[in-house]
């Protein structure tokens, strides 16, 4: 390998491999499908189901972002299209963004896949804590109202929400199957946020979650 070459391979091997650096942004990042033969029994993932506030800063990889992601609110039956989680109507007017340290995405379901929405790191405005700017992913829940036509907005934001707590609670039986710490909070600048994350007037933040690996752990 050229001397150059090289010093580029050791750059970029450093970066990857942490080190506090940041992998660019990728305008699409395809996510590995659930292993849907793995995970404990949900009675014990119950039983661990908690709210936790230390993280690690490394990254979630790739395959437990996709176990995740589907697990909050993936395609579950793929000839209907529904989802992991309920929504009035089936109208799955909640959307998932996805604030990691390179850039923010939004899930897709129906392609499994994080598509970029800004190259920018924005966790350390998911929340009014600490902890958010530091931990690998911060899921943001928002209500998309152009889903949700004809519906007055307090009755449009009542049915987001419980759909939201049903996408909360499965990011967390996820998290305390896979030995992930995680938390769900309300305490955010939602204007400061909406106006970072580029949303419009017609989506409406509801909470947002952080998700990482516990400090220490392998
Ligand atoms: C709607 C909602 C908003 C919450 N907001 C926050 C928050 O902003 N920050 C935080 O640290 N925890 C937040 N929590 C987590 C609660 O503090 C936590 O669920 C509660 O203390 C019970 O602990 P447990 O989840 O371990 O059972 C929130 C929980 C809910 C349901």
């Amino acid at each position: 390998m050229a001397t150059r070459n090289r010093a580029a391979f050791m750059v970029a091997a450093a970066l990857y491999l942490g080190g506090g650096a940041v992998r660019a942004a990728e305008p699409r990042i395809a996510l590995p499908a659930p292993q849907l033969n793995t995970g404990m029994p949900l009675m014990q993932a119950l039983s661990r189901r908690a709210s936790n506030r230390d993280f690690a800063r490394r990254p979630l990889s790739l395959q437990t972002l996709g176990g995740l992601l589907w697990a909050a609110d993936g395609i579950n039956r793929p000839d209907s299209g529904k989802r992991t989680a309920p929504s009035a109507h089936n109208r799955q007017e909640v959307q998932i963004f996805a604030a990691k340290a390179d850039g923010l995405y939004r899930y897709d379901a129906p392609t499994h896949a994080l598509v970029l929405v800004r190259a920018r790191d924005v966790r350390a405005l998911t929340g009014r804590q600490r902890f958010p700017a530091h931990a690998p992913l911060n899921l943001v829940y928002v209500i998309d109202f152009n889903r949700t036509p004809g519906v007055p907005r307090a009755a449009a934001i009542e049915a987001g929400a419980v759909a939201t707590g049903a996408i909360v609670q499965n990011v967390y039986l996820y998290c305390a199957s896979a030995g992930l710490a995680s938390v769900v909070r309300g305490w955010i600048d939602k204007k400061a946020l909406a106006k970072a994350m580029g949303l419009g007037p017609r989506q409406y933040i509801v909470v947002a979650q952080t998700v990482g690996y516990p400090p220490g752990s392998k």
